[in-house]
This record gives C-alpha cells, structure tokens and sequence, in this order.
C-alpha cells in the first residue's frame, strides 16, 4: 500500500505518551482497588457532620483500610504524615488532619488513595458540613460537573489538552478559577505516573494522547475567585488559595478502555452525575 500521502510531519508529532497501558489481566485489579477506595468514602460519609476534627476522620479511615488489609498510599508518600488529606474552605488540596473542628458551613474535600493488592486507587469528595452558604454550594456543584465535563471528554485518541480546555471552559463560564500548579495524572500499579492530565488548555498537552488501557485520575480544583494558589511555608503540604476564597474538588480514577472512560471509584452513596448540592 502507498503510504506517502500520509501527513508524516504530524504523525511524529503526535507522541505517545510513556504511560503505562494496564491488560485485560490488570483492569479487574484497577476495579478492585477503585471500588474500595469508593468504599471508604462511603464509610467516612455519616461521620463528616459539625464537631468531628479532621484528625479523627484520617484515624477512622485509616483503620478501615488495615482493617480490610490494604494500605494508605498517602501515609509516608514523599514523607506525607497521614492517610487522607482534608482540606477545609480556603484549602486547595494537601490539608493534612489535624485538631481542626469541622463547623456548621465548613466545606472540607477529603482525598483517600488506597493500595489494594499493589493498585492504588485515588478519589476525593467535596463535603458539605451541615448547612452551607449559597455560594459554598454553587461552587461544590461545579466542580462535580466539571469533574464530570473532564471524564466526559477523556476518550480513546483524544489529546490531554482538550480534557483540560474544555474543564476551563466550563468554569470560565461560572465566573470559577481552575488551578494549574495541580493536575490529574496517571494511577495504578504507582500512586502518580504519566499521564498528567492538567485542567486547563496546557500546550504540551496537545502532543498526549490518551489510548485505552490508560487509567488516571481527574481532579479539578475550582475557586470561587482566582486560581492562583499559595503554598504553606511552615506545615510544607498545605495549598490555600492566594485570595483566601473558598476552593473545592473532586476527583475519579478513570480507566479508558476500548469503550471510553470508565469510573473506578464510583460510590454508592455519594453526589452522582448531575447532583446538585
Ligand atoms: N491523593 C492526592 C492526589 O489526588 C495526592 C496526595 S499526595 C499526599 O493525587 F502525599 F499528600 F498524600
Ligand atoms: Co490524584
Ligand atoms: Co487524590
């Protein structure tokens, strides 16, 4: 067959991306550890309520976890002192639990990665704390659909860049900053390989392209104002918006198949496709 009138030139322009392409063998795996992840947050639900702090959620999950015999991938990552992260109101991601007393209006996202039989998976809520404002609930229900406008668009052969334009686009819309300094990325026999997968429209990201057997998280973080971000100096893992304003996320791990995207950490109880808080 002649093959010169193939665009050569964009062809070796399209890299592939060193990510690890997970086989038949491995998905059933990849589920497992989804779904009990999923699970614990479906444990943690009932006990997010006023008056609880952050440091006995991160003690009730992590026994859960060795309970069932698997491990908190977090714990010990990269020196990471707990298994979750909680990050209350104007926390971006990273909070670490604490002696914080969650009141009446907080929210708090609370991110579990588990390893199950050597697979990790990673997922995060945004909860509400008894009754919230109404701009607290405006933002939690778009960062669950920009979730949701992310995994929609995450298919076999579609490019990283397009992922993330169109999570940007959905928030421009609502007034929302995305945050850039935090991505998604590639999940499963490690805690976080390639694919990253930024939330908004990253160059670089046009050469990525997603091919089934990729499995990654998608994890935007939305801002009621800005979307830049400030590190703690002092704790080192904490990240606070740089204005203060409230910042809220979600997080799937997804696994591509020939099919199209896949959520591995669906809950049974938790906030669906199309909830609204
Ligand atoms: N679970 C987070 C993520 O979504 C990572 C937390 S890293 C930790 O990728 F060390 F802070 F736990
Ligand atoms: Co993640
Ligand atoms: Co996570």
């Amino acid at each position: 067959m002649r093959l010169s009138w193939l665009p050569m030139r964009s062809l070796t322009a399209v890299k592939r991306p060193k990510a690890p392409i997970y086989s038949e063998h491995e998905r059933p795996r990849l589920r497992r550890a989804g779904q009990f992840n999923a699970d614990l947050l479906d444990y943690l639900r009932p006990f997010v309520v006023p008056g609880i702090t952050t440091w006995e959620l991160d003690r009730i999950a992590f026994e859960f976890t060795v309970a069932h015999g698997h491990k908190p991938a977090c714990l010990g990552y990269k020196g990471y002192p707990k298994t979750l992260c909680t990050s209350v109101n104007e926390i971006v991601c990273h909070g670490i639990p604490d002696r914080t007393v969650l009141k009446d209006g907080d929210i708090v996202n609370i991110d579990a990665t588990t390893i199950v039989d050597g697979y990790h998976g990673d997922s995060s809520e945004t909860f509400l704390v008894g009754e919230c404002s109404t701009e607290a609930k405006r933002l939690a229900t778009a960062t669950l659909e920009a979730m949701f406008v992310g995994i929609r668009a995450a298919q076999p052969y579609v490019t990283v860049y397009e992922v993330g334009r169109e999570i940007t686009e959905y928030a421009r819309r609502l007034g929302y900053g995305v945050v850039r300094e935090y991505q998604g990325h590639g999940v499963g026999r490690e805690f976080h390989t390639e694919p990253g997968i930024p939330h908004y429209p990253y160059r670089n990201g046009m050469k990525q392209v997603l091919l089934p057997g990729m499995c990654f998280t998608i994890e935007p973080m939305l801002n009621a104002g800005t979307w830049r971000t400030v590190k703690d100096v002092k704790k080192g893992w904490p990240v606070r918006t740089a204005d203060r304003r409230l910042s809220a996320q979600f997080e799937h791990t997804v696994l591509l198949t020939e099919e199209g995207s896949e959520i591995l950490t669906r809950t049974r109880f938790g906030p669906q496709e199309g909830h609204r808080f």
